[in-house]
């Protein structure tokens, strides 16, 4: 096992009517600016339990944040927080409201120009330097509750960045599973497939001693393999929300990726393809996923084999047939979780996809990407144009 920190300041609290514990968690005497996307939080009750939970509070209101938030529409909350005078940021929402937030509080103190947090990738570690913002969760999928980073769209160069720091974790998320009643299929669907590929990429890399951080890993993968069908078929099931819910969580809050080697090159081509077409994050991995492990099946293989076995059962007379099967197996579950596999089913003009983002990461020097820094520019293309 590699040596490792596990900071993770967030208070995370879950379960139903959990709402109402805003009261003791909201700063007193403090201005709050309440953000929010594009409105769904009134139309499911979330708002009014926010509302009522914080009645005496001073509280403004952001709303207007997208899926895929822009960094143009951040600017125009961190004006606000300036004017204001605004102490404490509430995000109410899904990743993108919060990620949107993240970027909020690390650019209001920021000495610079703010793009540079995405454009230079400047880590935000200093505490004093940040507004500090809570969650309240309303779609389980990215983990950013729980979490100290983002990605942000910068509209006028359509490029879709990373982002983060020690210190950009919510001071605290509540997470009631109830909210997802009111998610729509395709985002329940997405949001499975997203915290499925964020274990498969801090998991499916090359064997290593990290022996409880793999069961960890497959733990998340068979429960979210086990009620991933069911759950977005039936949100109003408490046990299956509940789960569903905690699995994305503690599949992206640092835990399994400790001590050991991680890929994330799935998500950084998926997110060329979100940049480009719009195309939903969850379904951008979905089209890379099952291809990277093709083209990278050497590097893979092994973790593949171990992967299909104690993931879906899988028996086979050699590794590479194993790991060939679980493959397979990958693609079959993402076409159950109701993902079109295949880039030309998701937008109509992609020739030069593949293309367009090599050079881009030439230009951006990612040069070598992957658990072995060996997914190199023609690596790049090659699965992308797989993924075709
Ligand atoms: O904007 P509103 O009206 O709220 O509607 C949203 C949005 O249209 C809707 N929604 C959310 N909760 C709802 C609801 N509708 C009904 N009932 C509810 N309870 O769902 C739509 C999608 O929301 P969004 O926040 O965009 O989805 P998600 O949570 O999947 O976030 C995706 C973003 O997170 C980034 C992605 O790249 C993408 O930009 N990611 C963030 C990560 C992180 N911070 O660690 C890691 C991930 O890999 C990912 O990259
Ligand atoms: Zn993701």
């Amino acid at each position: 096992m590699t040596n490792f920190e596990l900071y993770n300041p967030t208070n995370y609290v879950f379960g139903k009517g959990q709402i109402s514990k805003l009261k003791e968690l909201a700063p007193a005497n403090t201005k709050i600016l309440l953000t929010y996307g594009g409105g769904s939080i009134f139309k499911n009750g979330v708002y009014e339990q926010v509302k009522t939970a914080l009645a005496g509070h001073e509280i403004i209101e952001f709303g207007g944040i997208e899926p895929n938030p822009r960094y143009e529409t951040l600017m125009k909350a961190v004006e606000i927080i300036k004017e204001q005078n605004i102490g404490f940021i509430l995000a109410v929402g899904g990743g993108s409201v919060i990620d949107g937030t993240k970027f909020i509080s690390a650019a209001v103190k920021y000495n610079g120009n703010p793009i540079e947090i995405l454009q230079k990738r400047i880590l935000t570690k200093d505490i004093n330097a940040v507004i500090p913002f809570g969650s309240i969760l309303t779609l389980p999928a990215t983990g950013s509750e729980m979490n100290s980073g983002g990605v942000i769209t910068i509209n006028e160069t359509q490029e879709k960045l990373a982002f983060g720091g020690s210190a950009l974790f919510p001071k605290f998320s509540i997470c009631d599973p109830t909210v997802i009643e009111s998610l729509p299929k395709r985002q329940l669907q997405n949001g499975v497939v997203d915290a499925f590929t964020h274990v498969l990429e801090q998991y499916l890399t090359y064997p290593h001693d990290a022996l409880l951080q793999d069961r960890i890993a497959e733990s998340i993968l068979q429960t979210l393999v086990e009620i991933g069908p069911s759950v977005v078929e039936e949100p109003t099931n408490y046990k299956l929300a509940s789960n569903f819910m905690w699995c994305a969580t503690m599949a992206l809050n640092g835990l399994i990726q400790k001590g050991v080697p991680s890929d994330w090159a799935t998500h950084m081509i998926g997110h060329e393809l979100t940049a480009l077409y719009e195309i939903d994050h969850a379904r951008t991995l979905a089209i890379i996923g099952p291809n990277l492990y093709r083209v990278m099946f050497d590097t893979k293989k092994e973790k593949l084999a171990q992967y299909g076995e104690r993931v879906f059962g899988i028996t086979g007379n050699s590794i590479e047939d194993k790991a060939e099967k679980a493959i397979e197996k990958t693609t079959e579950f993402l076409h159950k979780m109701g993902m079109l596999t295949r880039l030309s089913e998701n937008t109509d003009q992609f020739e030069n996809t593949a293309d367009f983002i090599v050079k881009r990461f030439e230009e951006r020097g990612w040069l070598a990407l992957g658990e072995k820094q060996n997914i190199t520019p023609e690596k790049v293309r090659a699965i992308v144009e797989m993924s075709y």
